[in-house]
């Protein structure tokens, strides 16, 4: 969906500059950080809800009985119930547009989640009131910190019996030290959710259900000194328990926000809509804008600079009517009209964009225009891999998407010897898609590529995709690895010979070393001092 605002020039407007860098700071790019069933989905329709860039929950992520998602692609997908690709959403909310990427649910496909979080300039840490951190949400959140992206926890599902809201924020300075700064308290223990203090204004903002949650849920804003009238001793409590937390440093710092050390807090149910404006308005007044990016040599692009984006996700097969692959890019800088010919920096050649959309839920539309922080997808899009840099005019070149360290591996095998041609060129597809690493030997020779992935699903996938939309069946054999680590060219031979290892080469050129447990690759480490390995990113936090 494209803001319509945005589309003609008009006698006033000022010069180009000026207005990429007011466009540029009109936006917020964010994404949500969750573990599985935290309410990711639920949240993303409620937020798009309450922007009115949709009228009634569920068009975006259907759940049972609603209309289905543009992102059930895929028939596997659809029988398990799980939302595999990523698809950026963009509304206007008062005087800014909105972007949000959205990541797979499923653990295994985190290495698409990380990719995501590169494009993004904030996330939301979404976190389910009766269970606190969990799992994916920590190694998300570490991939948060590494990259300095500030973060905004919001403790969903207060309307259901759940924990104490000081026993959360205790959790998560405790486990992760990230200092929380409550912005919003509830009103109400976890389960009896009748509104929130606003700790910034003092006031009660009540809430009211509306039938089934699919609508906005309508609020009331009262005065402190009414409150205790209107919620009795839980106004109280909430005004104690503030109090406390003011005591205890636990008030907005924005300095600390934007370096990643502490973290506004909101209270939402995203099931009743209720605390969603307050997100929403959060996002707006306190989400940093997009500020340019630095490039390989560590210089700074700069928004107001000519046109520059980097891919961060190559998806292929969402229709199986024509067989299509779109990049997605994030605008780095500069403005981006469909029909510029841009270059791709790591082939040099041209690149025309007359088939830029936007992915809105299920609808796709052409995307005219696209400013710092926004997204476009660019359809036919063969030659673009994820971490490649778009640039009009003044040419840059960004820092590649780290690849994460898998810890599965498994034998390809074409199971048709007359689809050898298809072979060779799906698995050339899906490594430059991302969908897996492909790791080779002379040893296992060219009809033999190792499959790395970080999660299982990955290879299923990865095998679907070979079977129905590349005509080349495979079969898959697991290896019995665990980890992988960087290994030199020199020292190759010596760590091959190794039990339990096996040097494979990555299409890069880089080597790996496969090691069949952690303990093994120690144990490797302590007999031979001399030999460095290299790490990758690890996926495990
Ligand atoms: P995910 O994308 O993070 O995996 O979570 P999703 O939104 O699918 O939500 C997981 C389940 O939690 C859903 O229930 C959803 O309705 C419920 N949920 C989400 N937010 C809230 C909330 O604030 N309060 C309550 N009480 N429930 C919430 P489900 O039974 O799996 O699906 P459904 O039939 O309810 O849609």
């Amino acid at each position: 969906m494209t803001d319509n605002a945005l589309d003609t020039p008009t006698a006033t407007e000022p010069p180009k500059g000026d207005r990429v860098s007011a466009e540029a700071a009109r936006r917020r790019t964010f994404a949500v950080i969750s573990h599985p069933d935290a309410g990711k989905s639920t949240l993303t329709e409620a937020l798009a809800l309450h922007a009115r860039a949709i009228t009634e929950a569920g068009a975006i992520h259907g759940k049972a009985g609603r209309r289905s998602t543009v992102s059930d692609w895929m028939e596997m997908e659809k029988a398990r119930g799980i939302s595999i690709t990523s698809t950026a959403l963009q509304f206007p909310y008062r005087d800014c547009v909105i972007n949000l990427l959205d990541t797979p649910g499923h653990a295994d496909f985190s290495e698409d989640t990380y990719r995501v979080l590169t494009a993004v300039d904030c996330a939301v840490m979404l976190i389910d009131a009766a269970k606190g951190l969990e799992p994916q949400t920590l190694k998300l959140f570490q991939v948060c910190k590494h990259r300095g992206i500030p973060i905004i926890t919001v403790v969903n599902k207060w309307d259901r019996p759940g924990r104490h809201a000081l026993e959360l924020m205790d959790e998560i300075h405790e486990r992760i030290g990230l200092r929380t700064t409550p912005l919003t308290w509830p009103v109400g223990i976890a389960g009896d959710f009748q509104g929130v203090m606003d700790r910034r204004k003092g006031h009660f903002i009540r809430f009211t259900r509306t039938a089934g949650g699919a609508t906005i849920a309508p609020e009331e804003h009262i005065p402190a000194d009414a409150a205790h009238d209107a919620a009795g001793v839980d106004w109280d409590t909430a005004v104690e328990e503030s109090e406390l937390l003011s005591a205890d440093g636990s008030d907005y710092d924005r300095e600390t926000f934007l370096g990643g050390e502490s973290s506004p807090v909101l209270f939402t149910s995203a099931a009743l809509n209720f605390g969603v404006n307050q997100l929403l308005d959060v996002l707006v007044e306190l989400a940093p804008a997009p500020s340019g990016a630095l490039d390989v040599d560590g210089v700074r692009r700069a928004p107001n600079t000519p046109f520059s984006a980097f891919v961060f996700k190559v998806q292929a097969g969402m229709d199986s009517a024509h067989r299509d692959r779109i990049a997605y890019a994030r605008v780095v800088s500069g403005t981006f009209e469909r029909g510029d010919v841009l270059t791709h920096a790591a082939t040099g050649k041209p690149f025309v964009t007359k088939y830029a959309q936007s992915v809105f839920g299920q609808q796709r539309s052409t995307l005219d225009d696209a400013w710092p922080g926004d997204v476009i997808g660019l359809a036919n899009a063969a030659a673009l891999r994820p971490g490649d840099t778009l640039y009009r005019d003044v040419p840059v070149v960004f820092p590649p998407i780290p690849s994460f360290s898998p810890e599965h591996f498994a034998v390809a095998r074409g199971t048709d010897p007359s689809k050898h041609k298809q072979f060779r060129r799906g698995i050339e597809q899906l490594e430059q898609e991302g969908v897996v690493q492909v790791l080779r030997s002379d040893k296992r020779g060219e009809q033999a590529p190792v499959f790395a992935a970080v999660g299982p699903m990955q290879f299923e996938v990865a095998a679907h995709r070979m079977a129905t939309e590349l005509s080349a069946p495979i079969s898959l054999e697991s290896l019995p690895y665990q980890v992988a680590r960087i290994v030199s060219p020199e020292d190759a031979d010596f760590v091959n010979r190794q039990v339990s290892a096996e040097v494979l080469t990555r299409t890069d050129g880089v080597m790996l070393v496969l090691f069949s447990t952690p303990w093994r690759l120690e144990g490797f480490q302590r007999d031979n001092p001399n030999i460095k390995l290299g790490s990758l990113v690890a996926a495990e936090g």
